[in-house]
């Protein structure tokens, strides 16, 4: 019998700078409350934390970041704030990509986009477009997405261009038509505002994703809780399935071959 073959890296990385780190941007709404405002001040408030965190991912050298702003689900919300969300995307798109490009940052939106008006969608392809080749951040903002409709709009593409696997695909078959398919899978996850839940985030992506859950409240997220993160992150061991005598025989066994190559 064939081992099944799982899609999942298996060569864990030394724990470094995280290379993806995606992010629930939760707690806005008790923010505001906690200050009687109304919930969309603690939304506003929470584009000067993107801001302080998109920088600081880029000082740091992170290679992606990954920015929940709006699920699937969050059209249950009231009419009125789903409304303010919009108009907030809209407007953060026509005033930040300029200074976005200005940093080498390349912005892709991810999400089911059938609901946005053609405004909004006019602009998201103008950003993405203008920032395409940029090569320091890649900042993906998912609007719309749902983990589960990721994997069900994948498999209906897939098929779409490629009946002929439907009898038959595996996950290598099917990774090309997931949202993310252009960056390597979340080494670093966190959630704001105190919740331990995933939410209907990159269900797919985060299999081996290394969870980091923070009371703060996203308006009150800064650098420095980035970087308790990013510590937290970098005390773990990331085994993939395998012990931790089999990781030490391997990083001796690299440490060797590297020492060959010093000498
Ligand atoms: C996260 O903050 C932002 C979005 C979901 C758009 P919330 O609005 O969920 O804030 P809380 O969880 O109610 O405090
Ligand atoms: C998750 O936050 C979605 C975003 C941050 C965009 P929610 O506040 O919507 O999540 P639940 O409803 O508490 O799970
Ligand atoms: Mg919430």
């Amino acid at each position: 019998m064939a081992l099944f073959q799982s899609s999942t890296r298996t060569i864990p990385d030394a724990p470094g700078v995280p290379c993806h780190i995606a992010i629930i941007m939760d707690g806005n709404g008790r923010w505001a409350k906690q200050r009687f405002l109304p919930r969309v001040a603690g939304h506003q408030r929470g584009v000067e934390t993107v801001r302080d965190v998109v920088g600081a991912c880029r000082e740091l050298g992170i290679a992606y970041l990954t920015l929940f702003a709006f699920s699937s689900e969050n059209w249950r919300r009231p009419a009125e704030e789903v409304s303010f969300l919009m108009q907030l995307f809209l407007k953060m798109l026509e005033r930040e990509v300029a200074r976005l490009h200005d940093n080498n940052i390349r912005l892709k939106i991810i999400g089911d986009r059938r609901h946005f008006d053609d405004k909004l969608n006019g602009r998201i392809a103008e950003a993405e477009q203008l920032t395409a080749n940029n090569t320091s951040l890649t900042l993906t903002v998912a609007a719309n997405y749902g983990g589960r409709w990721d994997i069900m709009q994948a498999v209906q593409a897939m098929l779409r261009a490629r009946p002929e696997l439907a009898a038959n695909f595996g996950e290598a078959e099917l990774e090309p038509y997931l949202s993310m398919h252009y960056a390597p899978e979340p080494d670093l996850f966190i959630r704001t505002g105190g919740e331990q839940r995933i939410s209907n985030f990159l269900l797919w992506q985060m299999a081996y994703t290394e969870l980091y859950f923070t009371d703060t409240l996203w308006p009150a997220f800064n650098r420095e809780a980035l970087q308790a993160a990013i510590r937290s992150y970098q005390t773990r061991e990331r085994r993939f399935g395998r012990t931790s005598e089999q990781l030490r025989g391997e990083q001796l066994q690299n440490e060797q071959v590297q020492g060959t190559k010093d000498r």
